[in-house]
This record gives C-alpha cells, structure tokens and sequence, in this order.
C-alpha cells in the first residue's frame, strides 16, 4: 500500500499558513507556493540513490557522493499543478516536465484527456504528479492511471493540500503510488472544497475567479 508522508517541516506549515489566509494576494500566493513547492522537493527526493566517485579537493583526494543518476520526470495536473513547478526545478534543474490536462465528462463522467504531452522515456523515470489540492482524488487518479497505461512504472504524487476521502481513494485505485503533503486537512464540503483548504488554487495562483 503507498505511504502518505505528511511533510510537516517547519518552514513548509509556516509558509502554508499564509498560503491558506484569504487575505493573502495572488503574487504572494504565487510565490509562497513557489518556496513551498522547493522546500516539498527536498523531503520528496531524500531516497534519491547515490553513487561513490572521488574526486580532487584543493586539499587532497576524496571518495565522495553523487546522484546516482535516477532520472526525475516532473507531471503537473493542469492548470494549478503548474505552480509548484518551478520550485520543484529550482532543486531538481535536470528533470523533465510532461503536462496533463483532463476534466471528467458531466454526462459519462468518464475522464476526457484534452491535452497530454510526456516526456518520450516514462518508463524509465521516477515520475511526480504535482497537484496542489487532493480533493476527491478523481483528477489525481485519472492523470496516475493514463500515465500508467503509456508504460509509467514509478510514480509519486505531490500535493499540497489533502481531503482524507482524497488519499483514501488513491490509495485504493493506486496502492503502490506514495503520497507527499504539506497538509491532510479535515474533510470535503458540499461542493467537494477542502475544509479548511485554501479555496480555488488555480484561481489563487492565476489570478481568475
Ligand atoms: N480544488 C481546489 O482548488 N480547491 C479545493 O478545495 C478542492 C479542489
């Protein structure tokens, strides 16, 4: 079964906090999503495999440490998953990015993909599914399961902020896929919101309403 790992640094509440504030304006939503998505990146990639390599300090010869190489494959869930990012790039520079974009058809509510472009060796990368909000899960388990289907092996999914109807239903449909949070949050409303949530990400990170 996948983990979920709530990720409860200091920095990372902190920073949620203003995140989640009403009061908070779109570039500072923007950039604290931004600093908060960096600071989820480190936690995210702690079991990066290294690698012994030595190498010539000014002083001496040193066995020393590096990336093993794992290739990292970045998956934002259009449109909010596309804030988080750049945070995510400013630690992990050499990953590539794919886009996925699909709504659930009102009347089959069968999942329609309007857009998807991935990088072309899947199978072979460490894939992150970034979407801030974890609402119902039926986006997240959507965009897993087409990534899936094109030969996606490993896959983690990163969010900001959860509902725990939304972890238990990936969890279910995707039991080998981990879960990264900053927030698992009380419950749903009505109109499948996170209480107490942050409201809309997109139109938080956009600018619409
Ligand atoms: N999507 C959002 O942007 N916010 C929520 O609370 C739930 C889904």
């Amino acid at each position: 079964m996948g983990n979920v790992h709530v990720l409860d640094h200091p920095l990372i509440q902190h920073k949620l906090s203003y995140i989640r504030n009403k009061h908070t304006g779109t570039k500072e939503f923007r950039e604290l999503v931004d600093e908060v998505a960096m600071l989820m990146a480190f936690e995210i990639t702690r079991d990066l495999p290294l690698t012994e390599t030595t190498i010539e300090t000014p002083v001496t010869t040193a066995n020393t440490k590096v990336l093993a190489g794992k290739k990292i494959g970045l998956i934002p869930i259009l449109r909010a998953g596309l804030g988080m990012v750049d945070g995510m790039l400013k630690l992990i520079p050499a990953a590539k990015v794919g886009h996925v974009g699909l709504y659930r058809d009102p009347e089959t509510l069968k999942p329609v993909e309007y857009y998807i472009k991935l990088p072309s060796d899947i199978e072979e990368r460490e894939l992150i599914v970034i979407d801030p909000m974890l609402a119902t899960g039926g986006s997240a388990n959507d965009a897993i399961q087409s990534l899936k289907k094109r030969g996606a092996k490993n896959i983690r999914l990163m969010c900001l902020i959860a509902a725990p109807e939304g972890v238990e239903s990936v969890k279910q449909e995707h039991p080998d896929v981990d879960i990264y949070l900053a927030a698992l949050d009380e419950k749903l409303d009505d109109h499948a919101y996170i209480v107490p949530g942050l409201g809309d990400a997109g139109d938080r990170l956009f600018g619409t309403k």
